[in-house]
């Protein structure tokens, strides 16, 4: 026989029976939730981070997915025969899951021989509790928990799983809004990099290759000593903080940046604040968003993707190792770009007349190790023209 109870969430008694452990698991899981890094698996820390404080057998969570009216399982523990892409449609009738989102009810089912008609997630279990996950604006998921033995939700773990819940909608909204702001801000900053593309009808898949090519060098470059800055975080935000190393073209006149032929001296001038317009753009979006390390390595590369190793580069004339390792890799990948591709100034280079141009650079304008790891495999710099072309 199922018995089946509902009952609405409410001010539950807090407080009571906790353990001294469990008390201490619970505020190791609150910290942990404050400062989580909020990414993909964000939801599985959350998930377990629960499962550990209650020492339930089995737990998921659900998000509502408004436009599909689903609800999505994102994390769950214990349960060996769920399917990790669960969905359960809002209307299904017999769901408990669905039920327990749509009345904002908590519900409750416990049966020694797996749930009677309720549909729960697994019929190895015989005491199950679905709860609402509400937000300030509403029903946002459901948190289910399950147990193999019957009576283990009792109402002081009630009491307990309905503090982890309200704890939880306050993370979920976290997630929310920081996944929303790292959106808008890749957004903002893809579509500043796209504005100066834009008005050079040649440049194609320009940004694409450097963006590869930078990536590669630096992966040849982890572990080779003397680039301990060369880590795992360090090779993501290279990989896309390159494509921001001309959004200071934006500042530059047209009647320059798209010049057919040569510029002369003054014009020249001009073009060279490039670095300087980007660097003080991307400062300005470090005010606004705070300093994260796309947007910082976004102003050493703006800043110092002209300057040369000997020191006789612009906008500063910053030497060797003083200039940013990720300049002086942008450097590279964007001079090799450069030749090997059509701008309103110049024909294509081939490649062996490119790679003798910058070796012969190397030491001189070009951080002379980089040049040597650059050019070590070609089958690997040819490919990216074939996967990003023009
Ligand atoms: P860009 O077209 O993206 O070129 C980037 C860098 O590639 C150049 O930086 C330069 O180091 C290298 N590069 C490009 N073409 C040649 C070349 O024919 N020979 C050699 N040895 N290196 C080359 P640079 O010189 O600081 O120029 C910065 C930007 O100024 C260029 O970006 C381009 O937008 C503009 N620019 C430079 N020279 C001319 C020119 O003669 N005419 C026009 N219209 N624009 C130019
Ligand atoms: C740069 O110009 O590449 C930044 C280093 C500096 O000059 O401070
Ligand atoms: C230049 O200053 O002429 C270009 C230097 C560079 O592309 O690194
Ligand atoms: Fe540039």
């Amino acid at each position: 026989m199922a018995y089946v109870s509902t009952m609405k969430t409410g001010p539950l008694k807090k407080g009571t029976g906790l353990g001294i452990d469990r008390l201490q698991a619970l505020q190791a899981f609150n910290a942990r939730l404050v400062c989580m890094t909020v990414n993909e698996s964000s939801y599985d820390e959350v998930v377990t981070g629960v499962w550990k404080v209650l020492g339930c057998d089995a737990c998921a969570l659900f998000l509502l997915d408004e436009g599909a009216k689903e609800l999505v399982m994102v994390g769950s523990v214990g349960y060996p025969d769920v399917s990790a892409d669960l969905r359960i449609s809002l209307d299904d009738v017999g769901s408990i899951h669905a039920q327990s989102l749509n009345e904002e009810y908590l519900i409750h089912v416990e049966d020694l021989n797996g749930g009677g008609g309720a549909k729960i997630l697994s019929p190895r279990f015989a005491d199950n509790l679905v709860m609402p996950i509400i937000s300030n604006s509403g029903p946002v998921g459901v948190f289910d928990f399950a147990s193999f033995d019957a009576g283990t939700f009792d109402p002081q773990e009630i009491g307990m799983c309905s503090m982890l819940v309200d704890q939880m909608s306050y993370s979920l909204e976290n997630i929310r809004l920081v996944g929303e702001l790292s959106q808008s801000r890749d957004a903002v900053i893809r579509g500043m990099a796209l504005l100066a593309e834009i008005r050079d009808p040649h440049i194609g898949g320009h940004l694409n290759r450097i963006c590869e090519h930078a990536n590669l060098l630096s992966e040849r470059l982890a572990g080779r000593p003397g680039y301990q800055e060369v880590t795992h975080e360090f090779m993501q935000t290279i990989s896309r903080a390159a494509a921001l190393h001309d959004v200071g073209k934006v500042g530059i006149p047209d009647s320059i940046l798209m010049k057919p032929g040569k510029l002369s001296e003054a014009e020249f001038e001009v073009m060279k604040t490039h670095t300087l317009v980007g660097s003080d753009l991307l400062e300005g979006l470090r005010h606004s968003f705070g300093d994260f390390p796309m947007i910082a390595m976004g102003v050493d590369v703006a800043m110092g993707h002209h300057e040369w190793w000997d020191g006789s580069g612009y906008p500063r004339g910053a030497k060797g190792r003083k200039i940013p390792l990720a300049a002086r890799i942008l450097a590279i990948c964007d001079v090799y770009d450069a030749l090997t591709s059509i701008r309103v100034y110049k024909e294509a280079w081939t490649h062996a007349d490119t790679e003798k141009t910058i070796r012969g650079a190397a030491g001189s304008q070009f951080d002379p190790d980089l040049v040597d790891i650059f050019f070590e495999d070609l089958e690997e710099l040819f490919k990216v023209r074939e996967n990003f072309p023009d």
